[in-house]
This record gives C-alpha cells, sequence and structure tokens, in this order.
C-alpha cells in the first residue's frame, strides 16, 4: 500500500515524488462516482457520541489551569503525526497535557489544538480540530494520512463535542482565534512548548507583534509546561482507576511470560520472546507498552534500560523483566520483576534479591501522606547501603557511605528509587524540585518504588558470585488517606510467593 497524490509533472518537486509509484484516479465522472451511493455513516461524521466518563474530570483540570492564568490565552497542542521512515507515521499519540485536559487518548486527535480563551474571571475551552472531510472531497479517498479510505472514519465536529463536552472548531479558524485581541497591552499568549512545531511558530509571530523578546516567551511556555506537570502530581478519581485498569492488564501480562520461559530458553534471542509475549499482551488488552519493555536475562540486567532484548535466557539465571501496559486512556504501569528462569532462585540469587526486597519493603514503610517524597529514597539506600556493607562491599561505613559526601552503595544502585507515573511513565518530569523530591506525599500521589541492586559481571570489587547478577523490584504506589496501597501487590514479590506463583504457570 504506498500514498499517492496527482499525476507527477517533469518539474515535480521531491516532497511530490511519493506520487510516483501509484496513480490515484482523478477524472471528474471518477469523482462524482466514488462520491455517491454510501449509506449513511455508523459512526464518525456527525454520528451522535455519548459524553465520556472522564469529560467532568477533565472539566475540572482545566479550570485549576484556568485559575493560574487569569486573563492570558493557553494553547494545548495534541501533537502531530511523527515521520517514521519517508511517508510513513509512527502510531499517533497525543502529547500528555492536551490527553490529560480533554479526556482524549489513543489516536485522538492528530493536529487538534485545546485553546482556553479568557472570559472575564475564567477560560472558556474550544477545541479545534480537523474534522473529517465529506465523501465528495480528494482526501475521502486519496488522502493516507487522513482520509477515510486509509485510517478509517474519523470524527466530525459534533462527535467531539458531544465526547469531551468543549466547544469544537475547524482547525482552519485557529489561527484567527489565537489572534483575538493580541497585541501590545493585549491578551497575552502560552502555548505548550514543543508539543506541535507550526502551532508554536504561529503563537511565536502573533507575539512578535506584542512586542515579547523570544526569552519572555520562552519563559512564559516553560511555565505553562511547569503547571501542566504540577496539576497532574496527584491524580483524581478517574485517573486512579485508570491506573488500576493498567496496572491489573500488567500483572496478567507478566503471568503470560512466566508461561513463555519455556519457548523463550528453547530460542536463541529468548528476550525477544518475552517483549514479544508482553508487548503482544499490551496490544491486546490496552492501546501499547508505556515505554518500551526491559527484558533483561543474566548479565543484561545489569543494563538499566536494557531494551535490545537481544539475548538468550538460560536456566539457572535471572530474568528482569521491566514492563507496563499503557491502557487507551494512554495512563500506564511501570512493573519490574526479577525471576528465575527455571522457577527457583539459588542461594546466592536469593540472598541478593531478599536485599533489594528489604529494601523496597523499608520505602514502603515510609510511604504515607506528610513524608517527603525524598524520605522514600532514603529509606530504600539506608537498607541497601546496611546490606552492602554486611557484604563486606562498602570502602566506608554505612554512615559515611549515606552521608552525601559518600554514596558508596550507589555504585551498585545509580538510578533513583521513585518517580511519579501516570499518563508519562516518568510522569510530573517538569515539576519544581519543591513539588516533586522536596515535597510532602498526599494522598492521590501515584509513583514506583523501585530498587535494585546491580552487580556488573567486570566489577572487580565484588566476589566472583554476585558478578553478572541483577536483581529491581518495582512497584506501583497510590498515597491513601492514611498511608499507602501497593497497587500491584497482586503480582508476587517475596521469593518463596514468587516461585509458588510460578510453579502454577510453569508446565511441570
Ligand atoms: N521503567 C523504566 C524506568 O522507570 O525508567
Ligand atoms: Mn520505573
Amino acid at each position: 500500500m504506498s500514498a499517492e497524490h496527482t499525476e507527477a509533472p517533469d518539474d515535480q518537486p521531491l516532497e511530490d515524488r511519493g506520487a510516483n509509484r501509484s496513480q490515484r484516479p482523478s477524472s471528474e465522472a471518477f469523482l462524482s462516482f466514488i462520491a455517491g451511493q454510501w449509506a449513511q455513516a455508523a459512526t464518525g461524521a456527525g454520528a451522535r457520541c455519548a459524553p465520556a466518563p472522564v469529560a467532568p474530570y477533565a472539566a475540572h483540570r482545566r479550570e485549576r489551569l484556568s485559575e493560574l492564568f487569569p486573563g492570558e490565552r493557553l494553547v494545548v497542542p495534541a501533537g502531530t503525526h511523527v515521520v517514521r521512515s519517508n511517508d510513513t507515521d509512527y502510531r499517533f499519540r497525543p502529547h500528555s497535557a492536551f490527553a490529560h485536559l480533554t479526556g482524549l487518548g489513543t489516536d485522538q486527535e492528530p493536529d487538534a489544538v485545546l485553546v482556553l480563551h479568557p472570559v472575564e474571571d475564567r477560560h472558556e475551552a474550544v477545541l479545534h480540530i480537523r474534522p473529517m472531510a465529506g465523501r465528495d472531497s480528494r482526501e475521502f479517498f486519496a488522502d493516507a494520512r487522513y482520509g477515510e479510505f486509509w485510517v478509517g472514519a474519523r470524527p466530525s465536529l459534533t462527535d467531539l463535542a458531544d465526547l469531551t463536552g468543549v466547544r469544537t472548531a475547524p482547525l482552519e479558524e485557529l489561527t484567527d482565534a489565537l489572534a483575538k485581541d493580541v497585541g501590545p497591552g493585549g491578551v497575552r499568549l502560552r502555548v505548550v512548548p514543543g508539543a506541535d512545531a507550526s502551532v508554536s511558530a504561529t503563537v511565536d509571530r502573533l507575539r512578535g507583534d506584542a512586542d515579547l523578546t523570544a526569552a519572555q516567551t520562552e519563559a512564559a511556555d516553560a511555565e505553562l509546561a511547569e503547571a501542566l506537570s504540577e496539576l497532574r502530581l496527584v491524580k483524581d478519581e478517574h485517573e486512579i482507576e485508570q491506573m488500576r485498569r493498567a496496572v491489573a492488564a500488567t500483572v496478567t501480562g507478566f503471568a503470560e511470560i512466566v508461561r513463555a520461559l519455556p519457548r523463550a530458553t528453547a530460542h536463541r534471542r529468548g528476550e525477544r520472546v518475552i517483549e514479544a509475549t508482553f508487548d503482544g499482551h499490551a496490544r491486546e488488552e490496552g492501546n501499547a507498552v508505556g515505554y518500551e519493555t526491559i527484558a533483561a536475562a543474566g548479565e543484561n540486567a545489569t543494563t538499566l534500560h536494557w531494551i535490545r532484548n537481544d539475548g538468550a535466557v538460560r536456566t539457572g539465571e535471572l530474568v528482569l523483566v521491566d514492563a507496563g501496559v499503557e491502557v487507551e486512556s494512554l495512563y500506564t504501569a511501570d512493573i519490574t520483576r526479577t525471576l528465575p528462569v527455571d522457577g527457583s532462585f539459588t542461594e546466592v540469587q536469593r540472598r541478593v534479591y531478599q536485599a533489594v526486597l528489604d529494601a523496597a519493603d523499608a520505602a514502603f514503610s515510609v510511604a504515607r501522606p506528610g513524608a517527603r517524597f525524598r524520605d522514600v529514597h532514603a529509606a530504600a539506600m539506608e537498607v541497601i547501603a546496611d546490606r552492602l556493607a554486611g557484604w563486606g562491599l562498602l570502602p566506608s561505613t554505612v554512615e559515611e557511605s549515606l552521608s552525601p559526601e559518600g554514596q558508596f552503595h550507589r555504585r551498585w544502585m545509580v538510578h533513583g528509587t521513585s518517580h511519579h507515573l501516570g499518563l508519562d511513565v516518568h510522569d510530573c518530569a517538569l515539576a519544581r524540585r519543591e513539588m516533586y523530591l522536596d515535597a510532602e506525599l498526599v494522598p492521590g500521589m501515584v509513583f514506583t518504588i523501585e530498587p535494585g541492586l546491580y552487580f556488573k559481571a567486570d566489577d572487580l570489587a565484588v566476589p566472583q558470585e554476585y558478578r553478572g547478577i541483577g536483581v529491581r523490584i518495582e512497584d506501583d504506589v497510590l498515597i491513601t488517606a492514611d498511608g499507602h496501597e501497593n497497587l500491584s501487590a497482586a503480582l508476587p514479590r517475596r521469593p518463596e510467593d514468587v516461585e509458588a506463583w510460578m510453579r502454577t504457570l510453569l508446565p511441570h
């Protein structure tokens, strides 16, 4: 299948050369024939959509943003298709801020732009979209990016207004809408940086008319990005429900992985068997994976983001799997389990595993309202340093290692213990330090607890028996009114529970 456009003249510009490999009919007779004799569409093109359950939550999120920027026009693009190669795109995924403020998810809606217009002491939201073209248009059959023949029916203005509860308008009206009352002393514009280059360019041009310097506008946009990130630090009821679904689908995905282990050990690239098993499950049960699956067997587990996944999976070794299903609303889980490939830990594997588990449990024990985000990491590090000292690996006392000047234990765990989780796997990443690392935990926050220990095969600072062992245990945690809930508790963590669970899934 390939896309084309019109008959190619000899002086055809490079961007039109894709038209060389296929010819679309263009006669008037054909255009009139293909435009007629279609039944009324059941979906898209003006069929009525029920309001999405997320709509009132998204409205509340927009109200909270509105309060932060009175009198200003806020521009939140969904983003555009991203080219994979030539005229082939990656699957579309909207910008997370757009998904959060509209409630739209999978495939919704390339090129759309949410605009919050200042109206008295609040904002009015308008969603500019590229509605589906009529069947009497060339787009209908000839446009491989947007045409109904190529990508299926897409929503109309009415469909999306019904679904989101937001007034919709055509994309062609965006520039005029953005320009209204902009100028010296007029309405100020902020746009989410990096979401859509062409929308950013339009906003910059309009702001140039308002005599703002590039530095001023860049700072204004950075503040908007920061606010949008911080708006997601505390999840609402709807988001928590989505997180539960993402976690549940991920838990069943891990069971599928265990079932696939005999096939993985028999394959020269067993890690790929694990990756493909999980990723296939994610496509079946959700939208996709929330990030590239890490399937790291043996020594590969000591490479933190091992996503090449082309290694063998050997009996007697451990396999570290870090994977998350992203559901249709685009919320993702992020769970890691380190499994003995043949179903039972060796003595030394169990020793390392237990140390990591104890560190995770220590982190859990401080995860409650009022504690600081950084305390969770500190609690895990106390255990990691203590165990490493017990094995004679630290070049200092535990106290010296835990001091900012020491940190020797971090040789074997260079990453942090926790990150916020939600629409992005590393959610809220643009929040200020005082709102993230130094912030107090409050009910509704969702983050990971994921300590690990990684002993590389060529690490001469550890005894031979530890070399080539990498362990991480990662769970997804919700802060509640009186403590926390481990959202991923359904997946066994203790070594004996992992072994018992694997026995139920592996052939005897
Ligand atoms: N799951 C990958 C990460 O947290 O970096
Ligand atoms: Mn993680």
